[in-house]
């Protein structure tokens, strides 16, 4: 019996190196522990034994031996698998671009980033403001009062408290006035909202980019530099405006500033309501009462304001030809525009 445990023992410590992976481990697992295995075999032999005791011990210590070193050598391949996973793993690089495909801006987004840098590279800031605003800033301070008839035209969605999602960007004015007092350069894009029948050329959800610059001997040659600069800039090439007297109670005089159609090219299409001639940015002189109520001197100081159609501009320089595009959610149209 005692030659036949150390018989086994050697047999088995003769193998063990050998075993690489799991399948060959497991057949020796059963081939000296299974049932019907080497140690069962030993067992079944005590029987004829005259020191069972000592004959037993020996067995239990093979078992035990056995099954530590069977255990121990799991663990050692179980590691040695991860670490050939990792070797042989691409290194992770945090500055690669990752393999899917990227998404794309919205062209609104690229043409507001387009307009900002013309205007931040002549001085302006860029402000940030609310969607939700109040009526003395969208109407009042604007010199818009109560029942003025300029409110048909804006007519909006207005929430419980009586405030307003604003109609137009100028709603920022009186507190950027506020803000930083004259002198004064600011940009403001955003987002405005009118009750509108929408059609090719309306929607109830488009984008503005207000501009005020205010100091002393501002004036409308000025507000045209301002103007032409930015359009050649954005469109990189000339493009036919023409300047024709508007009225807005904020400012005085007021202009329309029309791009001539580049979808259609001047001859008219549903895009310019078939005119040749789309209204793009308002502007004008501001009104002193505007400026007195902002905290500006009008004594010293004038000013122009403009509101430039973002969403009319990004149909002019994309040739989107239907302004309900660009809230269609339609990645088939939107997701053409890549470059910034
Ligand atoms: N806020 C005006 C509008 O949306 C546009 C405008 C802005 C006109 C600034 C003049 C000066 O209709």
């Amino acid at each position: 019996m005692k030659e036949r445990i150390e018989e086994l023992k050697r047999s088995f410590t003769e193998k063990l190196p050998s075993l690489t992976d799991k399948e060959s481990l497991e057949a020796v697992r059963i081939a000296y522990l299974g049932k019907k295995g080497y140690i069962a075999e030993l067992m079944k032999g005590l029987r004829d034994v005259s020191d069972k005791k000592t004959a037993g011990q020996l067995i239990n210590d093979l078992k035990n031996e056995i099954e530590g070193a069977l255990g121990a050598r799991d663990e050692e391949l179980a590691s040695a698998a991860i670490e050939a996973q990792i070797r042989s793993a691409k290194k992770y690089n945090p500055t690669l671009i990752p393999e899917r495909e990227l998404g794309s801006y919205h062209p609104i987004t690229l043409a507001t980033r387009e307009v900002e840098a013309v205007f931040e590279r002549m001085g302006f800031t860029i402000e940030n403001y609310a969607e939700i605003v109040g009526d003395y800033e969208c109407f009042e301070a604007l010199n818009i009062p109560k029942h003025h008839p300029a409110r048909d035209m804006q007519d909006t969605y207005y929430l419980d408290n009586g405030q307003l999602l604003k109609t137009h960007t100028s709603a920022a004015q009186n507190s950027i006035m506020k803000k930083y007092g004259a002198p004064l350069r600011a940009i403001f894009p955003g987002r405005c909202f009118r009750n509108e029948s929408t059609d090719a050329c309306h929607e109830n959800t488009f984008f503005q980019m207000e501009g005020m610059m205010i100091d002393e001997n501002i004036s409308i040659s000025n507000l045209i530099y301002f103007m032409k600069t930015m359009l050649s800039e954005v469109f990189n090439r000339d493009v036919k405006v023409r300047l024709r007297p508007g009225f807005f109670p904020f400012v005085e005089p007021g202009f329309e500033l029309d791009i001539n159609c580049e979808i259609c090219g001047g001859d008219g299409c549903p895009s310019c309501k078939n005119s040749g001639w789309l209204e793009l940015c308002p502007c004008g002189m501001i009104h002193p009462a505007v400026l007195r109520e902002g905290g500006i001197d009008t004594e010293k100081y004038t000013g122009f304001a403009f509101g430039l159609g973002l969403t009319r501009l990004a149909m002019m320089k994309y040739g989107v030809k239907d302004i309900r595009d660009f809230n269609s959610g339609s990645l088939k149209s939107l997701s053409q525009f890549k470059s910034i």
